[in-house]
């Protein structure tokens, strides 16, 4: 059997988790495989290095546009979100997809039924998750702090801070990064206040960091979610991808979850 060879490309990608999961998940199941982090400051090599050197990639940021330019072929949502974060090598094709979206549903509906949703932020991760939702029968809000680019929302209901109307959301979820780096809530305080007195549920992106968008989302007994799951499930779906789907979501599951776990070995 020959060992497969995968991959992360980002800049940075010291901090990326994902060598974790894979290798968990690849040690759990017996696989003759490797994963291995590829530090890559521009992109114009990607599709090289990786067609020489891998079976299977993912692409972090600030890759995922340059990698889905450079595909031979684009499958399923990726082909509508413009940005790709799994690569398959076949037969000397680069193929990508986007499980960051799909991994991102998976961890709303966790939370149950979901039937309407407001997202903070327009920018590349609003534009993902909002066409997922969409995709899937949710009715999505977008609100951002200018208008420019709430241009790309077409198809959504759209306000920035002066133009927005109240209503109820079954969730709320934050794709800026405000709360990142400062104590900064998303939205200012009488919009936020607004928004958890009109939702049952709340999500940040941001993963590993209580942000101050969770921080009050706890003290109106909202349950919460940061960007872990997200980030678990957008792995699994890669795994499955990097192995046509010979092991079912479930089994890959407890592997890649003791990434998370600083006491796993
Ligand atoms: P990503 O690709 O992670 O989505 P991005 O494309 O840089 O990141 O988009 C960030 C979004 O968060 C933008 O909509 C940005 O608002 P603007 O369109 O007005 O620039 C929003 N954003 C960033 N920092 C923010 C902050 N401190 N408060 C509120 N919104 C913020």
């Amino acid at each position: 059997m020959n060992s497969k060879k995968f991959t992360i490309f980002g800049d940075p990608i010291e901090h990326s988790i994902s060598p974790k999961m894979h290798t968990f998940a690849i040690d759990g199941l017996g696989l003759d495989a490797s994963y291995s982090k590829t530090h890559l400051e521009g992109a114009c090599r990607l599709r090289t290095i990786f067609l020489e050197g891998y079976d299977g990639a993912n692409v972090t940021v600030p890759h995922k546009e340059a990698a889905f330019g450079q595909c031979d072929e684009v499958r399923g949502v990726a082909k509508e979100i413009g940005a790709v974060n799994t690569l398959i090598n076949e037969d000397g094709h680069m193929i990508g997809y986007n499980t960051d979206a799909e991994g991102f549903y998976r961890s709303v509906l966790d939370f149950g039924e979901i039937k309407t949703a407001l997202i903070i932020g327009a920018g590349g991760t609003s534009k993902a998750l909002s066409f997922i939702l969409k995709e899937k029968g949710i009715e999505v809000t977008v609100l951002n702090r200018s208008q420019k680019r709430l241009k790309d929302f077409k198809n959504f209901k759209t306000f920035d801070w002066e133009s927005y109307e109240s209503s109820y959301h079954d969730i709320i979820i934050n794709t800026t990064s405000a709360g990142l780096e400062e104590a900064n809530l998303p939205a200012p305080k009488p919009i936020m206040i607004d928004l958890f007195s009109n939702t049952k549920y709340a999500i940040d992106v941001i993963y590993n960091k209580e942000t101050p968008f969770l921080k009050m989302a706890k003290e109106y007994n909202i349950p919460t979610k940061d960007g872990a799951d997200m980030l678990l499930y957008q792995g699994i779906l890669a795994f499955n991808l990097f192995y046509h789907d010979k092991y079912t979501f479930e089994e890959v599951l407890p592997f890649m979850k003791k990434a998370f776990d600083p006491t796993a070995t």
